[in-house]
């Protein structure tokens, strides 16, 4: 029988770690014969709903759930743990500005750093979902300096699946039957969705989304704005920030980086940037990856138009602007 991989959720008690744990124990992340060992981190205040999340996690008799561990103290949260989800943090709130939240965020992903560099097991993987999620992670990567840069990432694979589903709506066909989106650059309205590249499988062949769709107008400028404000749209409508796909996508992000993309086929990723498509080194942006063997490499060789250059470079732009935010709340 496989060990149990140890899992870490922070911020366990909020409505993604409500909506991410049973996924995790039902084998959604690491596949269906993988036992796991959840352990879940949260503040003081909600350490009493943390303990209840415990108990429905015994209630649900999960088979691959082999422990669980919930605490308030990031040492015991971290011990062992071989992927990281850092879902903790100060969220935004309807009608709150991303920078609002900057200073308090910068703070907690410092001290979880050093926390995850002194007590994680060798080679964690670790994936910031909490916003500012490209900036949380660059943070939590300058401050656990031990940690390889290439097994730190952020979340952007919402918002690559939420490409995927605009497509699909569109074009009435099954999400699974659409790939190859692309979101660049941040977490956030000025990310850039793109659909050059995309392909959907038809009666005859994978055939482009600019050929199917065949109004670019639509492409350029709808479907565009659709996806980087959805965000907002399920928070004007739930009032409550997305949950439900913000924890399948954690999923996605973690399954396919640590089991592999299908062949042909690529997802959305922040990772560190090493200067590719000229996006400047230093920075946590999403790229298109690829995954094989526990390893994400970035899609080389993917012509960029002069509209994509512009919509990459703006994206770039804001990175730049919140890395110099989160190092004067340093200071
Ligand atoms: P929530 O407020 O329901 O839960 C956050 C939890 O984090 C709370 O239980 C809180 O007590 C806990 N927390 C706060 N400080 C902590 C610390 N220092 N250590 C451990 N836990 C701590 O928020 P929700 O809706 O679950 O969202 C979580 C984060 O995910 C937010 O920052 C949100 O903006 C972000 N998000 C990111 C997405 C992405 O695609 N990257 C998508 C949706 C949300």
């Amino acid at each position: 029988a496989k060990q149990p991989v140890k899992v870490l959720v922070t911020g366990a008690a909020g409505q993604i770690g409500y909506a991410l744990v049973p996924m995790i124990a039902r084998g959604a992340m690491l596949g269906p014969d993988q036992p796991v060992i959840i352990h879940m981190l949260d503040i003081e205040p909600a350490a009493e709903a943390l303990n209840g999340v415990s108990m429905e996690l015994i209630d649900a008799a999960f088979p691959l759930l082999k422990g669980v561990v919930a605490t308030t103290d990031p040492v015991e949260a971290c011990k062992g743990v071989n992927i990281a989800i850092m879902v903790g943090g100060f969220p935004r709130k309807e009608g709150m500005e991303r920078k609002d939240v900057m200073s308090k965020n910068v703070s907690i992903y410092k001290a979880q750093a050093s926390a995850l560099e002194q007590h994680a097991a060798p080679g964690c993987k670790v994936l910031v979902v909490a916003n500012p999620a490209n900036t949380n992670a660059l943070i939590l990567k300058e401050f656990a300096p031990s940690i390889p840069e290439k097994n730190i990432t952020c979340l952007t694979r919402l918002d690559h699946n939420r490409a995927l589903g605009q497509i699909s709506e569109r074009l009435k066909v099954h999400v699974s039957d659409v790939k190859n989106v692309i979101i660049w650059g941040n977490h956030s309205s000025t990310q850039f969705p793109d659909v050059n590249h995309s392909t959907v499988k038809t009666g005859k062949g994978w055939k482009s989304v600019r050929e199917l769709v065949s109004d670019d107008k639509w492409l350029n400028t709808e479907f565009i704005t659709t996806v980087q404000q959805r965000g907002a749209a399920i928070i004007k409508a739930r009032k409550l920030s997305s949950a439900l796909s913000a924890a399948s996508a954690a999923c996605d992000h973690i399954h396919d980086w640590v089991l592999g993309t299908p062949k042909g086929t690529w997802v959305s990723m922040g990772v560190y940037s090493d200067g590719s498509y000229g996006i400047q080194p230093g920075l946590i942006y999403s790229f298109p990856v690829t995954c094989e063997k526990g390893n994400w490499s970035i899609v080389q060789g993917l012509k960029i138009d002069e509209f994509s250059r512009a919509k990459m470079d703006a994206t770039a732009r804001e990175l730049i602007e919140e890395k110099s935010l989160a190092y004067s709340c340093l200071n």
